[in-house]
């Protein structure tokens, strides 16, 4: 099922990541990155596109939860199950070999019964060749991810922005504004790190607030729409390449124009196959010469 390869061999393993902290952060004196190199994270969710982002050369490919929205078209990601994430992770298994990768636990795998969730990480691990997961949300989480942690799952924080929350949060809102706000998230940062995960993810919150935040932190911090001072950043894959069809988030910056390549493809194929210039003749099989002449001879008779 893993395709990934040993560690030594160009393959990127969580201490990889810890070690990435960048320089301006306390770890320098702890062995962080000595180039301060950013860890570039980027999601996918199928084994095409998982093969392209790690033949790119990123660190972290995310099966993010994003997967219900710009993959499987839910309105938000609360509806997505674990069997659908699995279903994705074993996918995006088969195309990565170098970067190191993370999925996702979605909306319901981790809120109830702790034994539970710990089966649940368990599966992505066993079943579907994950590294890591990743779980939403800070304080609150910080048993479970201590439990996570202590089967041997090296574990992906997020908090600020958390999407699972849409609901408690009134929508998708910029996080920690208000200095109440802002100290509750850097407890969350804190808490996170505190109970042992290896880097976190700040999503949707000042720029201030995460530089903060990472300059305390011993852990890496991985932003989206958090700044650029963060010690790596994470997008949607769809959203970048200009492959998503929804709204796409101000922090969002489009590389790509994959739709719209896409859309003319299938347009142009659309009107060769109608005006009968699609299939030509040298997209076509033939008869050897004889095999030809005996077909008509039968025909004739
Ligand atoms: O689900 C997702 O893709 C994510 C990233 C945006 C961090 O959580």
């Amino acid at each position: 099922m893993s395709s990934a390869l040993h560690a030594g061999n160009g393959k990127i393993t969580v201490p990889d990541i810890i070690r990435r902290k960048t320089g301006s952060s306390p770890s320098a004196n702890l062995g962080g990155d000595p180039h301060g190199r950013k860890i570039v994270c980027v999601t996918a969710y199928d084994y095409p596109m998982a093969r392209l982002v790690d033949e790119a050369g990123v660190d972290i490919v995310l099966v993010g939860d994003s997967l219900g929205m710009v993959v499987l078209g839910y309105e938000n990601t609360l509806p997505l199950t674990v069997e659908e994430m699995l279903h994705h992770t074993k996918a995006v298994r088969r195309g990565v070999r170098k970067a190191l990768l993370v999925a996702d636990m979605p909306y319901g795998s981790f809120h109830g019964d702790k034994h539970e969730a710990v089966r649940n990480a368990i599966r992505f691990v066993k079943e579907a060749g994950a590294e890591a997961i990743k779980v939403e949300g800070g304080e609150r989480r910080m048993d479970l991810i201590a439990q996570i942690v202590e089967a041997e799952i090296p574990v992906m924080a997020h908090i600020g922005l958390t999407p699972q929350s849409m609901h408690a949060f009134g929508g998708f809102r910029v996080q920690g504004k208000t200095v109440d706000a802002a100290e509750r998230i850097i407890r969350d940062a804190r808490a996170v790190e505190a109970a042992g995960a290896f880097s976190v993810v700040l999503e949707s919150i000042p720029r201030e607030l995460a530089a903060r935040i990472t300059s305390e932190l011993r852990i890496p911090t991985i932003g989206i729409g958090a700044g650029p001072e963060c010690d790596g950043q994470v997008l949607v894959l769809h959203d970048m390449i200009g492959l998503s069809l929804g709204h796409t988030p101000k922090f969002t910056r489009r590389y790509g124009h994959v739709a719209e390549a896409i859309s003319q493809a299938v347009t142009a194929y659309a009107e060769d196959v109608r005006e009968g210039r699609f299939p030509a003749d040298e997209e076509s099989y033939h008869l050897s010469s004889e095999a030809r002449e005996r077909l008509l001879a039968v025909q004739r008779s």
